[in-house]
């Protein structure tokens, strides 16, 4: 969320200038309040008018008001920003920006910036790979100007650069990271979570996994990120699209041993675990080497136990590190889950139960029992999305 953030929007003269709409759109959904600044060549492409009627705002553009002379200060807008985001931003803004050429109102207006400022370049390909822009860039860097990288655009990937400016939803996933980043709760923060199934395999084509989505970890995932935490994920084979973060670091793993040797060798330099996964159990004794015929009466699978994820994570523990698993229990749930608290030296388990309906696998919904060692909360049906905020609110206050 970008509530109550104060944010200066400043285009520039590139084709990119019409997603400047989507962008203030999405801003303003996630709570900003948004004043634009134009350059004279940025109106060639979109007009004041419709940027108004998206901020409701006057939009900035001259150094004077052309109807009644009065000054439009730079000066108060510096003052005023939490942040400055330059999107489009052509080759030649980037250029008097890096060297203090102040010709319109938006330099001007970057030169007396209180606030942290962002640019989100849009060129042509050849024009942003010349050793002119890429200099200004890293002036820009080193002064603590954030780029906004440039997405590979659809001739360009194949021509191996990249000018186009990054899609508008992804420019405002950047901005909150950046808000999460300095202000987070969880900023400095690792956490590793392991989320999604397991598959085990039996032959090259089949496994043995289970109805996990991975839903409720990635929305985990996702509460961590915007609370400021860098993020171990160890995920299962799981066909959902992932937060788009550069504080997001996520190892793709496939079997339970696969997930037990990241997890453990990632968990040491992390303050907190979730053990969002849902493990196998068993995993086939051998794995055949071609594809297993349909031959005889029965077939007969042999199957040994996996290592418990949580319960040696739970043994790895110091007191500085907290653990929360999951239980997913049929029956007699409260009292399993509570076995496993004790069991797997959890600090919190989150029981669900299948008995509840628009609980559990494959659902957008969760209903869940947040248990610790003094407590027992029952939470409403509720979203993933808010049952993820609940539960790291209360694992992590
Ligand atoms: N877990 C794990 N590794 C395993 C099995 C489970 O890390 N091999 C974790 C799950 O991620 C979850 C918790 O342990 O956080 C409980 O999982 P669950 O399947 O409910 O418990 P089990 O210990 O497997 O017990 P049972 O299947 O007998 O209910």
């Amino acid at each position: 969320m970008l509530k109550g953030k104060k944010i200066v929007l400043g285009i520039t003269g590139s084709i990119a200038a019409y997603k400047a709409c989507t962008l203030i759109r999405l801003l303003i959904k996630q709570g900003a309040e948004v004043q634009v600044v134009i350059t004279p060549a940025g109106k060639e492409f979109i007009t004041p008018i419709t940027l108004s009627a998206l901020t409701h705002k006057p939009v900035v553009s001259e150094f004077f008001n052309q109807r009644d002379g009065s000054w439009h200060s730079h000066v108060d807008l510096g003052l005023w920003a939490d942040a400055m985001i330059i999107a489009p931003c052509t080759a030649s803004t980037l250029g008097k920006m890096a060297h203090g050429i102040a010709d319109n109102m938006l330099i001007t207006t970057y030169l007396s910036m209180k606030a942290p400022v962002l640019v989100a370049p849009a060129m042509d390909l050849d024009m942003y790979a010349h050793a002119s822009t890429q200099d200004n860039m890293q002036l820009l860097q080193q002064r603590g100007v954030t780029i906004i990288e440039p997405g590979s655009g659809f001739l360009a990937s194949t021509l191996e650069g990249k000018g186009r400016m990054q899609e508008p939803e992804i420019i405002v996933e950047e901005i909150k990271e950046f808000f999460a980043r300095r202000e987070g709760r969880l900023r400095g923060q690792r956490i590793l979570i392991t989320a999604g199934p397991t598959y085990e395999k039996l032959d090259p084509v089949r496994f043995i996994g289970n109805y996990s989505s991975g839903k409720m970890g990635i929305a985990l995932a996702n509460e961590c990120l915007a609370q400021g935490a860098d993020v171990e994920l160890v995920l299962g084979p799981c066909a959902l699209e992932l937060p788009h973060s550069t504080l997001l670091h996520t190892t793709h793993v496939e079997s339970a041993a696969e997930m037990y040797h990241a997890a453990t060798s990632l968990f040491p330099a992390c303050s907190a675990g979730i053990m969002c996964a849902a493990v196998a159990d068993f995993t086939p004794d051998t794995c055949a080497e071609e594809k297993i015929k349909r031959e005889g009466e029965q077939l007969v699978l042999h199957l040994n136990p996996t290592q418990d994820i949580a319960a040696a994570i739970g043994n790895m523990k110091t007191i500085n590190q907290k653990l929360c698993g999951f239980a997913l229990e049929t029956h007699d749930a409260m009292s399993h889950a509570k076995e496993k608290l004790q069991r797997k030296h959890l600090d919190m388990i989150v029981m669900n139960s299948l008995q509840d309906a628009g609980a559990g696998f494959r659902v957008n919904t969760n209903k869940v029992t947040i248990i610790t060692p003094d407590e027992v909360e029952s939470l409403p049906l509720q979203s993933k999305t808010d049952v993820a905020k609940e539960i790291i609110n209360r694992f992590i206050p």
